[in-house]
């Protein structure tokens, strides 16, 4: 794992942007698995500025959506999926077969966890894994306590998931479950790319890089990555201890 400090979120986000542009440019073919939310935004509008003002042959990765909240229809401008649709599918005019993002509505949650992993497997693993840090460590919805080799699977959300969740949301609104892709999967990624900024974050990037490596803390995992890059600003690093950065 190596740590990479930027000035701002503006640099960071520049920064994984142009890595994700640089690796479809390398790999047309590439499986691309993604984060919503705050941190990742702007990496989004800037990855399809990228790949639209040079040129990159995009119509053969493959997009998977690493989470969404159980029970929310794709039309609540907190899903993920509307995310996803709003900041990559539409502005870069992917198919439909190009993408699989989990079903929160499905009857069998299970089977979407299935497919997922099937997605992967077929694929070859996921190539490039872009994720964010929650307020109580968790990477998607893997909260405190889940196992490093897990795949894919439906999670009872922790209770600081559920509030720090109400700012996706212009109502309350109930969360009470996520599906997620698992750790195991995040482990075998080729490259995994952790974004975090902002002063809020810094105690839970500090624990991450520099605390035990623990199923408790699941973003501690990114020590264990041969090819995790946790990327911040200077605020979310304010905590570290500065030797340790690249
Ligand atoms: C959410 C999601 C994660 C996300 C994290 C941080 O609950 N489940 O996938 O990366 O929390 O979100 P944000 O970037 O909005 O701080």
């Amino acid at each position: 794992m190596k740590v990479i400090c930027f000035k701002n979120h503006t640099e960071l986000s520049v920064f994984a942007a142009s890595a994700i542009a640089l690796a479809i440019k390398n790999k047309p073919s590439l499986t691309l698995c993604m984060a919503s939310g705050e941190t990742p935004a702007l990496t989004c509008d800037l990855l399809v500025k990228n790949l639209t003002e040079e040129q990159v042959d995009y119509s053969k990765i493959t997009f998977l959506g690493l989470d969404e909240w159980v029970g929310l229809p794709p039309e609540n401008e907190g899903s993920c999926q509307y995310f996803f649709r709003k900041k990559i599918f539409e502005p870069l005019q992917l198919k439909a077969s190009q993408y699989f993002l989990f079903n929160a509505l499905a009857e069998d949650l299970n089977a979407e966890c299935l497919k997922m992993d099937a997605l992967i497997a077929e694929k070859g693993g996921i190539d490039i894994m872009l994720v964010g840090i929650g307020m109580n460590g968790h990477i998607g919805f893997n909260e405190p306590g889940t196992s490093f080799t897990s795949i894919s699977h439906v999670a009872a959300l922790d209770e600081i998931t559920k509030t720090v969740g109400q700012k996706y949301f212009t109502q309350q609104t109930a969360l009470t479950r996520g599906i997620t892709v698992g750790l195991g999967h995040l482990l075998n990624a080729n490259k995994v790319l952790l974004l975090a900024n902002g002063s809020k974050k810094a105690g839970v990037i500090k624990a991450a890089v520099e605390g035990p490596v623990t199923e408790i803390f699941p973003a501690s995992i990114m020590q264990q990555h041969t090819n995790g890059f946790v990327l911040i600003d200077e605020e979310a690093g304010s905590l570290l201890d500065k030797s340790k950065l690249s």
